[in-house]
């Protein structure tokens, strides 16, 4: 009896849920893959989220679908984070930060201008990029100079099992490079619900030595720029390098920049004296993967409806019809080659699935 009531009330959850079988997911990935989801659930509130894993909890958490590649039909239901709200959670005149809170399914570049619009500070060198608030935290975005552990103060997240809600401050994310906790110990574990970022609403504190922004706002003669000009002198850069998802598929930077020891990077400094390079702790330097990629003639490189971006080595994209086994193929070639030349091993940044 209890069984039958338990799956009476499944059913009626499953029908308020909207749950969809075999839809294509080519909609919901930027590299605009192809493939079936076998089912595919969006939620739009923190309730619909619980009800949804207390069905599936062993469902694939699906965001902005900006960090992945599709490489086969997904058998495992995805619940699709589609919640809204962007909230002003504390400002106080005696504090020199506004606390902003956003809802996990926010696409991240709509939070950004929310904060330029508000002239709250510190999330302008990440304009524009793709993706969710949620999945920002994942592999701590990072872009001229800012990273989300930057900003970011703590996020609320349930537990896919027991579904409580845990509290994770910015130090409980052990953040890295293109690293955090839930790509590691507490991967799969947890569904982010919230990220709420300390920003500045009086002084900002401009970050602009970082790669092209000076060249671009002395072109425009700014000399105090505020944070939309800094903004707009990213978007411009960005937009000039980097492929628009929406005219030809891609996931931003396929690889991670490789971090190497100081002492093998002086063997490679001998041989290839012009090898760009960031010192990133006193024993280790990061070593553009564009740089490499570039230096062995591999961009621009195509094969079939795969390739490497003739603009910024570092983006694989998908020119129409490419799978996501085409682009995948094409990635294990970039780091075969790369290996081979300079024997350094590239990690891929995007999520395989
Ligand atoms: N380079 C080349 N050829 C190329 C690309 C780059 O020689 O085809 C050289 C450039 O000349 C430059 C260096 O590599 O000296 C660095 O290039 P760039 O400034 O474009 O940045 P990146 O290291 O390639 C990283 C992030 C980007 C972020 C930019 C700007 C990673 C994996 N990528 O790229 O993030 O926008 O810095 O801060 O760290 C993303 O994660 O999706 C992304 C786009």
């Amino acid at each position: 009896m209890i069984f039958r009531k338990t799956n009476y009330l499944c059913l009626i959850n499953l029908i308020k849920m909207n749950v969809q079988k075999n839809i294509s997911l080519k909609p919901y990935n930027t590299f605009g893959i192809e493939a079936l989801a076998s089912t595919f659930i969006e939620v739009k509130s923190e309730q619909e989220l619980q009800e949804a894993l207390s069905l599936f909890p062993e469902a694939y958490i699906w965001g902005g679908g900006s960090n992945i590649l599709i490489t086969k039909d997904i058998e495992r239901p995805i619940i699709k984070i589609s919640t809204k709200g962007i909230s002003v959670s504390k400002e106080n005149k005696n504090d020199k930060f506004v606390y902003v809170t956003a809802q996990a399914g926010e696409n991240w570049n709509d939070f950004v201008q929310f904060c330029l619009k508000n002239n709250y500070g510190g999330a302008e060198n990440l304009s524009l990029i793709y993706g969710n608030v949620g999945a920002t935290l994942v592999q701590n975005i990072g872009a001229y100079g800012v990273e989300i552990k930057d900003i970011m103060t703590e996020c609320k997240a349930i537990h896919k099992e027991n579904l409580t809600t845990h509290t994770f401050t910015n130090a409980e994310c052990k953040f890295g490079y293109r690293e955090s906790i839930f790509k590691n110990e507490a991967k799969d574990k947890y569904v982010i619900t919230s990220v709420t970022f300390a920003l500045s609403y009086e002084k900002h504190t401009l970050q602009i030595n970082y790669g092209d922004i000076q060249k671009v706002l002395e072109q425009e003669e700014i000399k105090n720029p505020t944070i939309q000009q800094v903004s707009q002198a990213i978007i411009q850069i960005r937009q000039s390098k980097l492929p628009n998802p929406q005219e030809l598929g891609n996931s931003g930077s396929f690889f991670k920049n490789p971090i190497v020891s100081k002492e093998f990077f002086s063997t490679l400094q001998e041989k290839y004296p012009q090898m760009p390079y960031y010192e990133v702790s006193p024993s280790q330097v990061k070593i553009p993967a564009g740089y490499l990629i570039d230096s062995c003639g591999l961009k621009g490189y195509r094969k079939g409806d795969a390739g490497v971006h003739s603009k910024q080595a570092l983006v694989l994209v998908n020119y129409a019809n490419a799978s996501g086994k085409d682009i995948y193929e094409l990635a294990l070639y970039v780091q075969k080659v790369i290996f081979d030349k300079y024997a350094i091993q590239l990690d891929m940044e995007v999520n395989i699935l």
